[in-house]
Formats: structure tokens, sequence, C-alpha cells
């Protein structure tokens, strides 16, 4: 795993993971992230060649789900690919949000533990108001807690 900015003991870790598509966008975004003050682990592919965003999407969420990053952000050409493969690993509640209002519901409400957006769909500066709101609002827990519990209760049911 490559940190792109090693941070302090306390500095919470951004798992960051990307396809070809957004290799730009992701170093957008990581530089931002870096400024902040954020620790980043780079998961994403630096070549601008053709691969497999399911890989990218895995990648971000074990990380989180392991405990190596508190958070991850994963971004395709869309954002839905990379979320489908992310929300494939227990524990993860990946959710694509193309604009800051979603991306501050999916934490308040729905706890989201990767943020997911496209990079053919939204511009450098949005993505970076995205990232910044997503990061700064908190879970509400409560009947949200509730909820969050049986959305994770689904993964332990066998179809
Ligand atoms: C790659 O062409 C594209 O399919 C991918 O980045 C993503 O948008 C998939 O959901």
């Amino acid at each position: 795993m490559k940190k792109i900015c090693p941070g302090e003991e306390e500095t919470m870790k951004i798992a960051i993971g990307n396809d070809h598509t957004a290799v730009e966008m992701k170093r957008a975004v990581a530089d931002f992230l870096c400024e902040k003050g954020y620790e980043v682990l780079n998961l994403g592919t630096d070549a601008e060649e053709s691969c497999d965003y399911p890989v990218y999407g895995e990648k971000v969420g074990r990380a989180v789900v392991s405990g190596e990053a508190d958070l991850g952000i994963a971004i395709c050409g869309t954002g839905l690919g990379i979320s489908l493969a992310a929300n494939k690993v227990k524990g993860v509640r990946a959710c694509v949000c193309s604009e800051p209002y979603t991306a501050v519901m999916s934490r308040r409400h729905n706890n989201a533990n990767v943020l997911c957006f496209g990079a053919r769909v939204v511009g450098i500066e949005m993505a970076k108001m995205i990232v910044e709101q997503w990061l700064e609002a908190e879970f509400e827990g409560g009947r949200h807690q509730r909820r969050v519990d049986m959305i994770m209760d689904i993964e332990t049911r066998d179809n």
C-alpha cells in the first residue's frame, strides 16, 4: 500500500482507489486530502491503460473493513462499478454521491464508510466539495443505527 502523505499517529487515514478513468481525479483528491491533513493510502492505478474497476473497489473495501484505513474513497468513470465491487466486501457501505447533499446524508443516516463518485460525472472542484463535506459529516445514530444494523444483517443471511 502506497502512502501518498503519511500523517501523525492519530491522523485519519483515507484509502483511495480508482481505475484508469480517474487517475487525474484521484491525484487531485489525494492532494486535497493531504492539504487538509489526512493520511492518504493509494490503492488505485496510476496508469492510464484500461484496467478493471472491481480490483480497486475490493481493495478499498478491504482496507476499510480491516481497519487499515478509517474510511475509503473509490472512483471510476461513473462511481457505479467500483461501488458495486466495494459493497461485496462484508462490512462495507459504499454510496455513490454526485453532489454534497447526498454525500452528507450518506454519512449522517447511512453511516457510509466508502464514498464513490464518477470522474466522468463530476468535475474536480465538485469532487473536492463532496469529499470535504462527506468527511466532515457525522453519523447521527439513534433510529438510523437500527436501520444500518438491518442492512448489515442482510449479510449474515443465506440466500
Ligand atoms: C470504464 O470504461 C468504466 O466502465 C468504469 O470506469 C466505470 O464507470 C464502471 O462502472
